[in-house]
């Protein structure tokens, strides 16, 4: 700094002081009047918008993938490409620690680094360009680490590619550039009109890392939706899930309604005694951890097997939560149940039901648990419209469009199917074995094989039968 423009500044200086402004207390006046606008905002948010809570943390759960906050996206993004990088990609450190320290080092050291006391431009060419490209760096890896998971490992290669790219590639080059520029910058080649090149060269590699982070945004906007994963939110809709789960997995041991005290028709259990969880035995004595503990670790020694993801069985944390949710209000007196809603809706007259709306539920209730792959049905599975109407030992008598005789609708009224070849043996057993489908259950079923089996509500409105109209009561005279 010559002399000179020391003069410069002090006169600045010293006009601002006369002008009356200072660092204290005015200065941070207004600092503190900015930090509580701030404040107030965020406090707006929380309140009125804030964020969507992830289900309970399960510490057994080895399938959930943690992400970070979103302002640390970019660094996240950052270690995921330079993982793809050939033969460097391999020092983790590198990536984890020598860059992220280059880079806080750099910002630590910028005051002793760039002691220009200009601001304009074209006398900070280089922090400019150099933070300029960074800070862009730093947008477009967010963006690209909140995009979608590719669907299938091609597109995952293509986009992987795309994305080191952008926001590896182009940025590297463009800072090796400005770098290199920087450390050849002195002459009359720089001092004339050639000081705009680091700028060009900034421009230039901007448009093309925002275009390939548009055309990657753009490949994955059309990557088809993931299945959304269902998150029972009332707790009508957490009793429901866990009534439908305890019917899936439980039934067939403990019975529709928890009250099995000695387990039948279970291979390796048959007259097994246990206590029926619908007690208060069990239900007063399990709080809801050690509920959760015997559902999840089962009890292996004495025949119920796991049902955790974490020891090797089908439910997650959330789902095992459900089902204690329902055994709760339906069994423990101490809790009140709210109101339920129907299975299905009820059918009016003449009306026929379908497979999506009334069937598929039914079925999922009270037949699923024993009709799927793994369980003893006959090879009779039931968890699809396709399986129903097409699998099973017996599937050209099972169901039959219009036929009273279906052996399914026998065996839900109650009336087992005999072997034609040895008529004192049960072909088939009634169904549900443990228990007795309510009459509208049945109904529903006889409605449906006698229309034909329809499988959207629509196909079912379709077939609408007009009630015969009651006889019109003759008036007397
Ligand atoms: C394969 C048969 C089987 C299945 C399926 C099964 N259990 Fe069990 N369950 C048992 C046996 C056997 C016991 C041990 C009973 C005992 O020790 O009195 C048991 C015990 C329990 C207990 C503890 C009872 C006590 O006495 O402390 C609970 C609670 C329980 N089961 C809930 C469930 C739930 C919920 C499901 C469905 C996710 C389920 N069970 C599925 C067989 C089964
Ligand atoms: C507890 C287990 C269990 C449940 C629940 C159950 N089933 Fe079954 N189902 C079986 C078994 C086991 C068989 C094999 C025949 C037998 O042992 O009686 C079978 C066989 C059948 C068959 C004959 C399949 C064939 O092709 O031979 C039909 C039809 C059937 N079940 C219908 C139903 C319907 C409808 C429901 C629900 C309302 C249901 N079942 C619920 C265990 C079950």
């Amino acid at each position: 700094m010559n002399e000179e423009t020391k003069k410069k500044i002090n006169e600045r200086y010293q006009q601002e002081l006369n002008r009356g402004e200072f660092f204290w207390p005015d200065s941070i006046f207004k600092d503190l009047i900015v930090s509580l606008g701030i404040f107030v905002v965020l406090l707006l948010l929380a309140t009125f918008v804030g964020i969507a809570a992830e289900p309970k943390a399960d510490p057994a759960d080895t399938s959930y993938l943690p992400r970070p906050e979103w302002y640390f996206l970019f660094l996240f993004k950052f270690l995921a490409l330079y993982g793809q990088i050939p033969v460097i990609g391999k020092i983790e450190w590198l990536a984890t620690v020598l860059v992220p320290a280059i880079g806080i080092g750099l910002l630590t050291l910028l005051p002793l680094l760039d002691k220009s006391h200009y601001r304009h431009y074209s006398r900070r060419i280089f922090a400019l360009t150099t933070m300029g490209t960074v800070i862009l760096d730093i947008v477009l890896l967010t963006v690209m680490a909140s995009l979608p998971v590719p669907p299938d490992a091609e597109e995952l290669a293509a986009s992987t590619t795309l994305q080191a790219i952008g926001g590896l590639w182009i940025p590297a080059a463009v800072l090796t550039l400005l770098v290199l520029i920087y450390a050849f910058r002195r002459g009359m080649f720089w001092e004339s009109t050639r000081r705009s090149i680091p700028l060009w060269i900034t421009v230039a590699g901007s448009l093309a890392m925002v275009a390939m982070t548009v055309v990657i945004s753009a490949r994955a906007a059309a990557y088809p939706k993931p299945e959304e994963v269902e998150v029972a939110s009332t707790l009508v809709d957490q009793i429901v899930a866990g009534q439908d789960l305890y019917s899936v997995q439980c039934v067939e041991c403990h019975g529709d309604d928890g009250s099995v005290a000695v387990i039948e028709g279970v291979e390796g259990l048959e007259g097994e005694e246990i206590t029926p969880i619908n007690s208060t035995d069990v239900l007063y004595t399990l709080t809801d951890s050690a509920m959760y503990e015997v559902i999840a670790y089962g009890r292996p020694n004495a025949g119920m097997t796991p049902f955790g993801k974490a020891y090797g069985g089908e439910l997650s944390r959330s789902e095992i939560d459900y089902i204690i949710t329902f055994m709760r209000y339906t069994w423990d007196d101490r809790f009140e149940a709210p109101e339920i809603p129907e299975l299905f809706p009820p059918l009016a007259a003449g009306e026929v039901p379908s497979y999506d709306v009334h069937i598929a539920p039914i079925v999922k209730r009270y037949c699923v648990s024993c009709h799927r792959a793994g369980k003893d049905n006959n090879n009779y599975l039931m968890t699809t419209y396709e399986e129903i109407l097409t699998t099973g030992d017996q599937v050209d008598n099972n169901i039959i469009a219009g036929d009273m005789n279906s052996y399914l609708l026998q065996v839900i009224q109650g009336t087992p199917i005999m072997d034609p070849a040895n008529p004192t043996e049960e072909l088939i057993g009634v169904m549900p074995p443990k228990s007795v489908l309510k009459p509208n259950v049945v109904d529903v079923f006889i409605r449906w094989i006698m229309n034909g089996m329809p499988r959207t509500a629509e196909e079912a409105a379709a077939l609408f039968v007009e009630p015969t109209p009651e006889p019109e009561a003759t008036p007397t005279p």
